[in-house]
C-alpha cells in the first residue's frame, strides 16, 4: 500500500477490553498481541470498555483508576496513539444510543442463548437486564465505527456472531448500512492457566501479569502445574500434555525449543530448570512493557491526553454513524418534514 492510500482504503478495526485492573498473559497472547499487530494493516480503535464493567461487583470508586490502568498496560503492550484511535467508551455516549437502537432488532431468544449470559446470570438473585443486553452494547460498540474486523479472544466468538445478526437484521429493515464484521481470533485459542486445567483469567488465581517483574514473575511460574505423570526429576515427561511447554512455544525464542522439548522427554531437564527458563523468557518480553509502563505511571497527563484525543476522534465517527442511523429509523424528525 503507498502513502497515499494510508487512512483511506484501509479496513477498520474496532476491539474492546474490560478495565480489569489486571492484564496477564492470556490477555495478551489470545488477544492483545494481535491488537498491536494490526495497526501496521488496520485503521483502529481501541477501547476500554467501563460501561461493560459496571457490570461486575467492582467497587465504583475504583473504576477510574482501574481504567487509567488499562490505558497504561495497552500503551505498555505497544497499542501506539500515533497508529489508532485508544478511547474510553463511556466518553463516546454514542454508543449507548445506538445499543438502544439495536434493542429494537436484537432477539431475546438468541441473548438469552449466549454462553456468557447463561453462566454468569446463574450467580445472581435477580438477573439485570444489563447483563442479558450486554452484547447489544457490544454490538454497538463494533458497529458504530462500521468496523470490518474484531480482534478477540476466543471466548467472544459467540458475541461477534450475534453482532453480524444485530447487523444482518437491522440491515434488512432499514437499508444496507453497517458491515457484517469478522471476528479475528488467533491460532493459539484459549491459554490455560499456570495450574494447567482452567483458562488462565484473574478470578481463577492462575494468571502472571504482563507487568510482573522477575520476582514476581518467578513467584507465579515456579508453581506452574507441568506434565503431572513427571514426579522425579528424572522421569520422562510428555510435552505434549504439559502446559508449560506450551507456554514455551508462545514465549521462549524458536531456536531453544527443540533442546527443551528433547530434554524433557528423555528426563535430561527437570520441570524446575525447564520453569526457570520460562521464567527467564517471560522477564525478558515484559521487561520493555515494565519499562513503558512505569514511565506513564509517573506521567498520568500523558495518558489523559491520549485518550482525550481519543475520544474526539471516536466520537466524530461516532456521530457520523449514528445519525446515519437515527435517519434512517426516522427520528430526525425536524429535518425530514
Ligand atoms: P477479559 O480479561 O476476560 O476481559 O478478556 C480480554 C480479552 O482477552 C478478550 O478478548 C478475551 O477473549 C481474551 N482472553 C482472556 N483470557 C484469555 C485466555 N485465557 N486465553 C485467550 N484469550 C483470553
Ligand atoms: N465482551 C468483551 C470481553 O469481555 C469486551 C468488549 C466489549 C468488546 N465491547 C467490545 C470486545 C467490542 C470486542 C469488541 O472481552
Amino acid at each position: 500500500m503507498n502513502e497515499t492510500d494510508y487512512g483511506k482504503s484501509r479496513k477498520r478495526v474496532l476491539s474492546g477490553i474490560q478495565p480489569t485492573g489486571e492484564v496477564h498473559l492470556g490477555n495478551y497472547l489470545g488477544a492483545l498481541r494481535q491488537w498491536v499487530h494490526m495497526q501496521d494493516e488496520y485503521e483502529c480503535f481501541y477501547s476500554i470498555v467501563d460501561q461493560h464493567a459496571i457490570l461486575g461487583e467492582g467497587d465504583p470508586a475504583d473504576l477510574p483508576a482501574r481504567t487509567l490502568d488499562m490505558a497504561i498496560s495497552l500503551l505498555a503492550v505497544g497499542v501506539d496513539p500515533e497508529r489508532c484511535t485508544l478511547f474510553v467508551q463511556s466518553d463516546v455516549r454514542e454508543h449507548v444510543e445506538l445499543a438502544w437502537l439495536f434493542n429494537t432488532v436484537a432477539p431475546v431468544g438468541d441473548l438469552e442463548r449466549m454462553t456468557q449470559y447463561k453462566d454468569k446470570s446463574q450467580r445472581y438473585d435477580s438477573t439485570p437486564v444489563g447483563l442479558l443486553n450486554y452484547p447489544v452494547l457490544q454490538a454497538a460498540d463494533i458497529l458504530i465505527y462500521r468496523a470490518d474486523a474484531v480482534p478477540v479472544g476466543e471466548d467472544q466468538r459467540q458475541h461477534l456472531e450475534l453482532t453480524r445478526d444485530i447487523a444482518r437484521k437491522w440491515n434488512a429493515r432499514y437499508g444496507e448500512y453497517f458491515p457484517e464484521p469478522d471476528a479475528i481470533i488467533p491460532e493459539v485459542g484459549r491459554i490455560k492457566g499456570l495450574d494447567g486445567e482452567a483458562k488462565m483469567s484473574k478470578s481463577l488465581g492462575n494468571t502472571v501479569s504482563i507487568l510482573a517483574d522477575e520476582d514476581e514473575v518467578w513467584g507465579r511460574v515456579r508453581s506452574a502445574v507441568t506434565d503431572p505423570q513427571r514426579v522425579r526429576r528424572d522421569d520422562p515427561g510428555r510435552p505434549e500434555v504439559c502446559n508449560v511447554f506450551t507456554l514455551h512455544k508462545l514465549m521462549t525464542d524458536p531456536s531453544l525449543i527443540p533442546d527443551i522439548e528433547e530434554q524433557c522427554r528423555f528426563g535430561t531437564r527437570g520441570c524446575v530448570d525447564c520453569k526457570r527458563i520460562f521464567a527467564e523468557s517471560l522477564s525478558r518480553r515484559f521487561a520493555p512493557f515494565r519499562e513503558r509502563a512505569e514511565h506513564l505511571r509517573a506521567h498520568p497527563d500523558e495518558v489523559r491526553d491520549v485518550l482525550e484525543a481519543g475520544a474526539e476522534r471516536a466520537r466524530a465517527v461516532a456521530r457520523e454513524t449514528l445519525d446515519e442511523a437515527r435517519s434512517r429509523m426516522g427520528l430526525c424528525w425536524r429535518s425530514a418534514l
